[in-house]
């Protein structure tokens, strides 16, 4: 019998993850099929029995239950418990084991571009939960520190004794008080959701220069006005699409143990914007 795998969280109609693995079973003929499940906020609990009764055979997750989904895993690897958040399940037999594979998949075009991490001053923008994968990412590959910027101090805070914990140096400030020293940093990412609904950047990049990285991680859309102005100075540009790409195939490779189509999945992903 074929392999069924879907995405749960709410909203979902706009979910690009359907058509980026339907492109890698089409792209190796796996009799595998991948849909998008809304479940609610305060319904996970009937949607995850839902998806057992089914036999679902692996599932993403996304916003809102990255960090609830931890209580309906009976294992967890050790990226998803060193997060405390799940974005990806395995269903063998009714045993569900979380994994986090958005730190990888961070991680991973900064390997394909061959861009070095290690002892590298990093400028972190946001505090939530994808900024927590991202300083576990910064720590794992040996940044020399991050300092953490975000709307609220006190989650900034929260991450940088996070980022500590795990031997990353960390400090924590507000957005608004990044102002000049943006040139006093190696790798600059954004992390908030500012870009989703085309806010302009919420720091300017005086003073960078091209070998600075910058890093946006919304992906829609592409060309945010973060990455436009680092752009004009030249900057090295890393795209929210290839953290979104990077995290599918770390998926796929978990749930099917074969090496991931990247072309046809990343051609897929590009064709949906
Ligand atoms: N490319 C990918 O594969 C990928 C993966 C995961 C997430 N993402 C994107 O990353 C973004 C963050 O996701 P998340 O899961 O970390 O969300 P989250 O946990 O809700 O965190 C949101 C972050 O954005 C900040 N923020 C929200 N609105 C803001 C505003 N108007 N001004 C300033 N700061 C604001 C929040 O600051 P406060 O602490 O002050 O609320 C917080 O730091 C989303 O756009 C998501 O689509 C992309």
């Amino acid at each position: 019998m074929g392999k069924s795998f879907a995405i749960i969280g709410d909203p979902i109609d706009h979910s690009l993850s359907p058509n980026i693995h339907s492109a890698a079973f089409r792209e190796l003929n796996l009799d595998s099929s991948y849909i998008a499940y809304r479940i609610p906020k305060g319904e996970l609990k009937e949607g995850i029995e839902g998806l057992k009764k089914i036999k679902i055979d692996g599932f993403n997750v996304t916003i809102p239950h990255k960090i609830e989904m931890m209580k309906y895993l009976d294992k967890t690897d050790e990226s998803c418990s060193l997060i405390g958040a799940v974005n990806t399940v395995t269903n063998k037999d009714g045993v569900l084991k979380g994994y986090n594979t958005d730190m990888d998949g961070f991680l991973d075009p900064f390997k394909k571009k061959k861009l070095d991490i290690i002892n590298k001053k990093v400028l972190l923008l946001g505090a939530g939960g994808a900024a927590r994968a991202i300083v576990a990412g910064f720590a794992k590959e040996k940044a020399k520190s991050i300092t953490i910027a975000n709307r609220t101090l006190e989650n900034a805070k929260k991450l940088a004794s996070f980022s500590e914990k795990i031997g990353l140096n960390a400090n924590a400030i507000e957005i608004e008080q990044v102002k000049n020293t943006v040139k006093e940093y190696d790798i600059i990412v954004n992390a908030t959701s500012i870009g989703l609904k085309n806010e302009s950047s919420p720091i300017s990049f005086d003073g960078i220069n091209e070998k600075t990285i910058v890093y946006d991680i919304v992906y829609m859309p592409i060309n945010t006005d973060f990455i436009k102005k680092a752009k004009e100075k030249n900057a090295i540009i890393i795209f929210g699409y290839e953290m979104l790409l990077g995290q599918a195939i770390r998926a796929f490779e978990i749930w099917h143990s074969i090496e991931a189509p990247y072309n046809a999945m990343k051609k897929a992903l590009l064709g949906g914007f």
